[in-house]
């Protein structure tokens, strides 16, 4: 992984966080949010699908039960609609006006569960979000490599120990769970210079620590140019 230090302020970057269901990476994008704007970025923090008004009502249409039967091409196509929307609406302005953006899953996720899950074919899915995005594409992905099993029991369990129910993607079986963990962790072998791959087994503070580490240069203050 490299990430090599633009003006920062002036250049907003797009960081993403990738990795199964449960792997804890909304606990780190606002840790990594946090760090960010204690070092005087202008940050946001956003996720898909979501962001944006229509985005969050793709989300429950998608994700909640006894919404109809939602077929594998119908399911990518929500996910990239509610996309579409996120990056025209959202992303890029952010991008385009210097603010760091820090957002739960992006496109790779899409490759994961619809191209590879659903068995749509990598190739069909990257092509719908090529059109949704515009192109756009992280600066860096932090993968938290989670097994089905350990995701499965942390996201079920809330911060008050009551049982959590499983949305509709969740609910797969693990062995759904596991290709979406193999596509991953391959996407990641393709492209190491964008992808930053951690155990989300370790504790939160090691892995906040870890991913400070590796995102040095972005946590170094921004200082005032006269
Ligand atoms: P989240 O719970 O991590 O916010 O993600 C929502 C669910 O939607 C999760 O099970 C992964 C799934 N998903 C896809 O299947 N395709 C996508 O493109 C995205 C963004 C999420």
């Amino acid at each position: 992984m490299s990430l090599t230090q633009q003006n920062p302020k002036t250049a907003g970057r797009f960081i993403v966080f990738e990795g199964g269901d449960g792997a804890g990476k909304s606990t780190q994008a606002a840790l990594l949010c946090e760090a960010l704007r204690k070092n005087g970025h202008q940050v946001l923090q956003t996720r898909e699908p979501g962001g944006t008004e229509i985005g969050e009502k793709l989300r429950s249409l998608v994700l909640d039960h006894g919404q109809g039967t939602v077929d594998a091409r119908t399911e990518a196509l929500m996910y990239a609609a509610a996309r579409a929307a996120h990056v025209e609406q959202v992303i890029r302005p952010a991008l385009d006006g210097g603010t760091m953006v820090i957002c739960d899953r992006f496109v790779d996720s899409s490759l994961a569960y619809q191209g590879v899950g659903r068995a749509l074919g990598e190739d069909a899915v990257r092509s719908i979000n090529e059109f949704a995005t515009g192109g756009l594409r992280p600066d860096l992905t932090v993968l938290l490599d989670v097994t089905p099993i350990a995701g499965r029991s942390r996201r079920t369990v809330g911060a008050d120990g009551a049982s959590v129910a499983e949305d509709r993607l969740e609910s797969e079986p693990d062995e759904f769970h596991s290709r979406i963990r193999d596509a991953f962790l391959h996407f990641a072998k393709r492209e190491p210079a964008r992808y930053l791959v951690l155990d989300a087994s370790q504790s939160i503070e090691e892995l906040a620590r870890a991913i400070a580490s590796a995102l040095g240069p972005l946590l170094v203050p921004v200082t005032e140019t006269p």
